[in-house]
């Protein structure tokens, strides 16, 4: 899927990070209401492009709140200590809600390693999030040691056209079981999910193979790692395998973009279409503070079988 040409409003310019998604957008003051032909031209964009990112942003919660507002309503995460101040706005930090460098042995450090392996936001839902929307307040300095602590996103689109037709053929009965516990079984020492937690988030199927209703009935490929690793109707053991290859196959060059943080970067991110993961970067040595805000999905994701993808044809 080649990128449309990028293209530039009165107010700001929108440039291409790479050829397998993202832009940045440069000149845009999102503390402020957007006018109308700019905030069209910011959804067109984001739709394009799967991910933008703006620079320069001094903003407060409220307003990347607000922000954020016109993709949606907000999801509360399921677990309210994770949050800071409004239960929308959650705290992706080694450091604590009052500006305290947090031990990398510490549960609310140890909890985001999860976000190391590829995952869409609240794919454990029955309807999973739309977008997610993370501000660099402290992000790790060029030439850091340790790792780089980027966010690298794949595109599902271009992973699943890539396919061989054998292969689309062998995932379209396909379903992956997403549960939220998951994430915390893989490390031991995290407390266990609350019973009210469990309860709020049950385990869920999902298709393997999406398809996105707002663009023509385009297919993209769907899976997560830190959600779960059972494929629906393959053994534990064939289905974890299959789960693997699909892993390594998403990690391929030509689907990613890796963003490197700056100070002050808003990346908004597509969760139906992108999946993401945190790179490694030296908790103990340095700090690393973003504030996410996460825009809920509006259906119950759609598979090649949904009957609304059926009655279309
Ligand atoms: C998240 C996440 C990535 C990162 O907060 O959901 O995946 O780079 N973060 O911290
Ligand atoms: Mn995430």
């Amino acid at each position: 899927m080649a990128l449309e040409a990028d293209f530039r409003t009165d107010t700001f310019a929108i440039n291409p990070l790479g050829p397998a998604l993202g832009a940045e957008v440069v000149g845009l003051d999102l503390s402020k209401p957007l006018s109308a032909e700019d905030e069209a031209a910011v959804k067109q964009a984001f739709q394009t492009y799967h991910l933008l990112c703006f620079r320069d942003q001094v903003f407060t919660a409220e307003e990347q709140v607000a922000f954020s507002e016109l993709f949606g309503p907000l999801e509360v995460f399921p677990e309210k200590d994770k949050t800071k101040g409004e239960s929308t706005v959650y705290n992706v930090a080694n450091v604590s809600a009052v500006g305290e460098q947090l031990d990398p042995n510490d549960h609310r450090v140890i909890y985001q390693k999860v976000n190391l392996r590829w995952h869409t936001d609240s794919s454990y839902r029955y309807i999973p999030s739309l977008a997610s929307l993370m501000y660099g307040q402290e992000v790790i300095p060029e030439g850091a040691t340790g790792g780089g602590g980027e966010t690298e996103f794949s595109n599902m689109l271009l992973a699943y056209a890539a396919l061989s037709d054998e292969m689309k053929a062998r995932i379209e009965p396909l379903h992956m079981v997403h549960y939220y516990e998951f994430g915390r079984r893989i490390y031991p020492q995290l407390p266990p999910v609350s019973h009210d937690e469990r309860i709020e988030v049950p385990p869920t199927c999902h298709p393997l193979v999406r398809v996105h209703a707002d663009r023509d009935h385009a297919r993209s490929l769907f899976i997560t790692t830190n959600a779960g690793n059972e494929i629906s109707g393959m053994t534990l053991e064939d289905g974890q395998a299959f789960h693997q290859e699909l892993n390594e196959y998403v990690s391929s060059a030509e689907f990613c973009y890796k963003h490197k943080w700056r100070t002050n970067d808003l990346v908004m991110w597509d969760n139906r279409v992108l999946l993401h993961r945190a790179k490694e970067y030296d908790m103990q040595r340095y700090r690393r503070a973003f504030r996410r805000t996460t825009v809920g999905g509006s259906a119950p994701i759609l598979g090649p079988y949904s009957q609304a993808v059926l009655n279309a044809k």
